[in-house]
């Protein structure tokens, strides 16, 4: 079997469509502009271009976007007094502070003082309790781009049996949440999981999200199962020379492929998802920030 490739970059446009068309609404018929604030602290290469395409993107659905860059040696008290003005700023409606963040300041101080209604990384411990009981609000970027490929490729998830490799706030637990609201029944294996490869072999719906190259084997994946792939990990391609990396997935693409019914690629897949579904979420917070109902379309 050659599995069907999971085009998330053609998915993630029309998404991106869709908001954009939503944001238009919301000018036209409410005086509402969605606004995103981004606040990357330091230098890290692969933040920087991540927070650079988020404000691209961002101004490109018609959002309000801000960007703040603060210096690696900033203090704590500067990230948390910046992010409660933004806190009160009525033109954001999103607040982004990208992690990893220096040493010297606790993500979980910086998350725990961004305001719930603002959380469109869905980090904030409000936001985590909302979506394990079902309430509005916004739904954590990646795992959310994630459920929507799935439901794209699958429709209903309604039984299927899904294994969830990695157990992370940020994916692998919201990622888990979701999926059990679509009637799954969901697996969270790690790194220290008895078998891996036995239990992910059971798996009609495997979502890789543990970070390390290429760790899931073809053999490991049961034929015809959906393979969606969260890892984004840059290896040296020896091939090319010395120096030079590539981008591979938390799968072997090349064996997996041979095996599952679909699969998402590295770059591609997921990447481009994450980034529409943050925009989505602003949308979701400017909406209920300002009484409205939000887009069905754009939460699950
Ligand atoms: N760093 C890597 N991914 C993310 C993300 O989705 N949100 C934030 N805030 N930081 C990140």
């Amino acid at each position: 079997m050659t599995a069907r490739i999971i085009d998330g970059k053609t998915y993630a446009e029309g998404l991106r469509a869709r908001i954009a068309g939503h944001v238009e609404r919301l000018k036209r018929e409410h005086g509402v502009t969605p606004g995103l604030a981004v606040v990357i602290v330091g230098h890290d290469p692969g933040s920087e271009i991540y927070v650079s395409q988020k404000a691209k993107l961002t101004v490109e659905v018609g959002m309000h976007s801000e960007k703040y860059e603060l210096p690696e040696d900033a203090s704590e008290a500067e990230v948390l007094a910046l992010v409660r003005n933004l806190n009160d700023d009525p033109d954001i409606h999103g607040i982004l502070v990208q992690l990893p963040l220096p040493r010297q300041i606790d993500p979980n101080k910086v998350i725990a003082t961004i305001s719930p209604d603002k959380d469109v990384d869905c980090f904030t411990p409000a936001s985590v309790g909302k979506l394990q009981i079902g309430l509005p609000g916004p739904v954590s970027c990646t795992p959310l781009g994630c459920l929507m490929l799935l439901r794209d490729t699958l429709g209903s998830l309604e039984g299927l049996n899904a294994v969830v490799v990695g157990r992370s706030n940020l994916v692998g637990k919201p990622m888990a949440q979701l999926l059990l609201r679509e009637n799954c029944t969901v697996t969270i294996a790690h790194s220290r999981t008895k078998d891996l490869a036995s239990v992910v072999r059971g798996a009609d719906i495997v979502v890789a999200a543990v970070g390390r190259p290429l760790m899931i084997k073809g053999d490991w994946i049961k034929p015809g199962a959906t393979v969606i792939d969260v890892g984004i990990n840059r290896i040296p391609a020896l091939e090319r020379g010395e120096g030079k990396t590539r981008l591979v997935g938390d799968v072997d693409y090349q064996s997996a492929a041979a095996v599952a019914g679909a699969i998402t690629p590295v770059p591609g897949g997921v990447g481009p998802m994450t980034i529409a579904c943050l925009l989505a979420n602003t949308v979701t917070t400017a909406s209920l920030i300002n009484g409205l109902v939000p887009p069905e379309d754009l939460t699950p």
